[in-house]
């Protein structure tokens, strides 16, 4: 059987190199061998996050980390400002209620962004100790300005959770430039390593605060029994030896091709499918000023449904790409452009999308897609094109 090509936002299609780390022999989880690869996977996170924070790293997928998050500094009654804007954003304030919150929303409309003083405002109004944000809305293909809402945070005294599941490997995430005080990612989609690891990097200001409060209703997911094990440079439970082979694999990737390079590569084939897909008469969901770097979300034509787009590419060319999720679904489309992507992947995809658009009854010249993302591809990477990856 073909395997299906992976053109969503995670789980990413991995790179042969982190598939033949997943086979190696399982090591013990309390040896100084095991202990070497843990202490080397957080340094490389901490590459990746630009933090000098402890990492908790956690057997669980992002939301698992999400909710450790949250779970460890609300008690009931705290006053949480989430901003919504799509479906993770509103997950954070959704984790919040279960912990007994007190949550106002900051309703932000789906595929738009908000604007600074709505995020200082909101804060005066709701008296927030807390702010949440998702940073890449991985729903709406939007990326928000964690730095304006660290700002914000700052001057209110409110410790800041951002979800950067999406971007954190991919985009520019300053953890410590910007203030975050619990900065969560996830193992499956910029990182490029197996799904199942969550991860949260967190401020000397957000131990701090767990200290004082001790809230007190998580057991797995609270983060001070991390903490504890951290200083012995170990996981409180069992963590998954394979899983965390393929992470470091994964992150020594990310090491030799540079997150710098890695940043780039990603915003050229944002900045290429956004343009092909202009080139081929669709539409974006956001605007271009807030689109996203990772993950391009394209509206359906009118017409024409998501069977005649996703359906086919899956059907005629085996390429999955993501739908719309909750009140977008059957609107947009989603191109996941984010982990070992190159430009040959896109330019197949892109391709591809082309066919299956003229044989749905949209006009496109053959080839404007492409060549429009050709074009972006070769000035942004010029020599590095047929290169990118960690190689
Ligand atoms: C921005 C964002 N946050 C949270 C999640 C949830 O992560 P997981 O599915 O790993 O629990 C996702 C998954 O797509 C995401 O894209």
């Amino acid at each position: 059987m073909v395997a299906t090509k992976l053109m969503i936002p995670g789980p990413v299609e991995l790179d042969e190199e982190v598939l033949l780390a997943l086979a190696k022999p399982l090591m013990g989880h309390r040896t100084p061998e095991f202990e070497e690869m843990l202490e080397d996977c957080w340094r490389l996170l901490r590459m990746v996050y630009r933090t000098r924070n402890e990492i908790a790293l956690i057997t669980g997928s992002g939301t698992a980390a999400m909710e450790a998050a949250v779970a460890s500094v609300v008690e009931p009654g705290t006053r949480v400002l989430c901003i919504g804007g799509g479906k993770f954003g509103e997950r954070l304030g959704e984790i919040a209620r279960c912990f007994g919150a007190e949550v106002s929303m900051l309703e932000v409309e789906w595929g738009g962004s908000f604007a600074p003083e709505e995020v200082d405002e909101a804060l005066s109004e709701s008296g927030a100790e807390v702010v949440t944000l998702t940073h890449n809305e991985t729903s709406t293909g939007v990326v928000h300005s964690a730095e304006a809402v660290g700002r914000a945070a700052r001057e209110h005294d409110a410790l800041f959770i951002a979800d950067a599941i999406t971007s954190v490997g991919g985009d520019v995430v300053e953890t410590d430039g910007w203030g975050i005080d619990l900065c969560i990612t996830g193992s499956q989609k910029c990182l490029a390593a197996p799904p199942g690891l969550g991860f949260v990097a967190v401020s000397e200001r957000a131990w701090e605060w767990m200290q004082e409060r001790k809230a007190k209703h998580a057991f797995y997911l609270d983060l001070l029994r991390y903490r504890k094990a951290l200083k012995k440079r170990t996981t409180p439970f069992t963590p998954s030896v394979t899983l965390i082979y393929g992470l470091h694999a994964a992150l020594r990737r990310i090491e030799r091709e540079t997150l710098e390079a890695r940043i780039r590569r990603h915003r050229a084939l944002a900045e290429a499918t956004r343009r092909a897909a202009e080139a081929m008469g669709l539409s974006l969901l956001p605007s271009r000023e807030h689109a996203s770097n990772t993950v391009t979300a394209i509206r359906i034509p009118q017409g024409l449904s998501d069977d005649d787009i996703r359906g086919r590419l899956k059907r005629e060319y085996g390429i999955l790409v993501a739908g719309g999720q909750e009140k977008l679904k059957g609107r947009i489309f989603r191109i996941g452009h984010m982990g070992e992507v190159s430009a040959r992947e896109l330019l197949s995809l892109l391709a591809c999308l082309e066919q299956v658009l003229r044989c749905s009854g949209f006009e496109v010249k053959p080839g404007t897609g492409t060549e429009a993302a050709r074009e972006v591809l070769e000035a942004e990477l010029g020599e590095a094109l047929r290169a990118c990856g960690g190689g």
